[in-house]
């Protein structure tokens, strides 16, 4: 049995992603907050839903997504039943010297998920605590394992991990939105410019994950001389496309 304390955005994706790809729901305790967005998604998923953190006590996995301000009081519930179990927080600020103040002996993770972990095409970086075995982590990455991929990371680099693939999905909607207001802008209607824009972006990921060339070199294969598409690589370099991201990126860091 697994558990959750915290339904909301993430938790909720990640929830989802297990389902749809397979996890029991039967398996899964949800504990949630005070609205009725747990019993909206219990609607959907067919999961067990419960009113305190101490009804989790029969799970062996443990994953908290509650947001920084519910992070404390949740950790101090959660004290009374943790021991032996493995602990992960989604939690921003979750950072696992933190977790192990809170909750003493017991092994502790940091996770940072994005959320096309809700269609099992995630990815998400993680940090364990020292006394985690490789069985712990064997069975994290097989829970994990459902919504997409999990990368071990030290602590340090969680944070630009979690920028660069978890801010991301909105700074690719707004390039896919704004790829499709051109289609518009050039006579395509907006579904078809979407349809085009989405297709695209999936296809293009799906190549550069699977093409032993860079990006840089798929790139260079689509660029003719003298043709269209240097033509717009020349255009989005003139107005700072590649600075804007490194610059997004920045500005999520802070
Ligand atoms: N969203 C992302 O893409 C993302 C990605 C990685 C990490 N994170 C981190 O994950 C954390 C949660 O983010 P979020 O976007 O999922 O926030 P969210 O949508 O506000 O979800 C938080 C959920 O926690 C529930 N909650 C609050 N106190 C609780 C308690 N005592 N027991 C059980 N449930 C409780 C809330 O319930 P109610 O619905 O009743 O308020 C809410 O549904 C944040 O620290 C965020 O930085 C988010």
């Amino acid at each position: 049995m697994i558990g959750f304390i915290g339904a909301g955005s993430i938790g909720g994706a990640v929830i989802t992603g297990l389902v749809k790809n397979g996890f029991d729901a039967n398996q899964i305790i949800v504990k949630g907050g005070r609205s009725n967005r747990t019993q909206l998604l219990d609607d959907q998923l067919g999961f067990k839903m419960v009113k305190r953190v101490k009804q989790l006590e029969d799970t062996e996995v443990i994953f908290i997504a509650v947001g920084a301000n519910a992070l404390d009081s949740v950790l101090t519930e959660l004290k009374e039943i943790a021991a032996g179990k493995l602990i992960v927080a989604f939690t921003g600020n979750a950072s696992v010297s933190h977790l192990k103040q809170a909750l003493g002996e017991v092994k502790v993770a940091h996770a940072i998920p994005n959320t096309p972990v809700k269609v099992g095409a995630g990815f998400t970086g993680i940090t364990y605590s020292s006394d985690f075995t490789d069985d712990d982590k064997k069975k994290i990455a097989s829970i994990m394992g459902y919504t997409g991929q999990l990368v071990e990371v030290p602590e340090a680099q969680l944070g630009i991990l979690g920028t660069v693939a978890g801010c991301s999905p909105a700074f690719l909607d707004v390039f896919i939105e704004a790829l499709s207001d051109a289609g518009v802008k050039h006579g395509l209607n907006r579904k078809l410019a979407y349809d085009a824009a989405i297709g695209m972006a999936i296809g293009a990921a799906k190549l550069a994950k699977q093409s032993e060339l860079n990006v840089s070199a798929l790139k260079d294969e689509v660029t003719s001389p003298g043709g269209s598409t240097i033509r717009g690589v020349a255009a989005l370099e003139e107005y700072g496309f590649r600075n804007a991201v490194i610059k997004a990126v920045d500005a999520a860091e802070g």
